[in-house]
């Protein structure tokens, strides 16, 4: 009986020894049994860095080196450029969609909609959206046929019609390119800001383009040259 009560008490310290202290936190460096990285060498966040003449651990981007998705700045901050890096966190209009509390309607000021900007917005359409949303924005993409159910169609009075109801303004869509929006995730890591505003226009024309009147001069001229295009054929 002694024998079974000092296992027991043995057994007791054995768990407790190993697994009592599991997830309590030390400021002491962890005994290193295996290199699992816990210990490198890095720059933290707000750290300062001998490494360096100015001090600074975090650098700023080289000078004269464009991140990926941006273009050079033409103008300096003190001319009215935007110092902002393309990054997705930001708060301004152009990175967030967002203005104050409110999604922004129409399109920052860095944006320039022209026939060019609307080609690189159905480029990438076609790329990222597409296979879900649809060639011409009806919601019936090749993963409707697979059973994704509830996929936007940017033809309903949502995305056309600023009185609707549920209307969403350019911000918003912006953001759910972004970020992503119930069942749809985002798509904010592999679309650079500049081309998220381009899809953004796209959007907007595919609505357009099925509420146009026949009687606008533009869709016309446009329906003339259709015309003509066709019966040349
Ligand atoms: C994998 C399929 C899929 C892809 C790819 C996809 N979407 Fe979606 N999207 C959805 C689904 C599903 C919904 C409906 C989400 C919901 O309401 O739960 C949706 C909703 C939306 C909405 C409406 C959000 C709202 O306010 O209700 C917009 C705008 C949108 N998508 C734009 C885009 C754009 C632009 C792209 C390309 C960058 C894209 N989507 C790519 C599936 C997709």
């Amino acid at each position: 009986m002694r024998y079974f009560f000092f296992a027991y008490l043995m057994a007791i310290v054995l768990v407790i020894g190993f697994a009592g202290f599991r997830g309590d936190r030390f400021t002491h460096t962890p005994i290193e049994v295996f290199n699992d990285m816990d210990q490198q060498a890095k720059v933290k966040a707000q750290s300062s860095n001998a490494f360096f003449a100015d001090g600074i651990g975090s650098r700023k981007p080289v000078a004269g080196t464009v991140p990926i998705g941006l273009s050079i700045a033409t103008k300096t901050a003190a001319e009215g450029a935007y110092q902002t890096y393309g990054f997705t966190h930001g708060s301004d209009f152009y990175n967030s969609g967002h203005m104050g509390d409110f999604w922004g309607e129409g399109f920052p000021d860095q944006i320039k909609v022209d026939a060019a900007f609307l080609r690189l917005g159905q480029e990438r359409y076609n790329i990222n959206c597409a296979i879900c949303h649809g060639k011409a924005g009806d919601g019936k993409g090749v993963t409707a046929q697979y059973g994704i159910a509830n996929i936007a169609n940017f033809h309903t009075p949502g995305f056309i019609d600023p009185k609707a109801p549920d209307y969403r303004p350019n911000g918003s869509i912006y953001n759910t390119i972004n970020m992503g929006k119930g069942l749809m995730s985002g798509y904010g890591a592999s679309i650079p800001v500049k081309e998220r505003w381009a899809i953004v226009a796209w959007v907007r024309t595919l609505g357009l383009s099925r509420t146009a009147p026949l009687a606008e001069p533009a869709v016309k001229d446009a329906m003339a040259a259709a015309q003509t295009a066709a019966s040349a054929k």
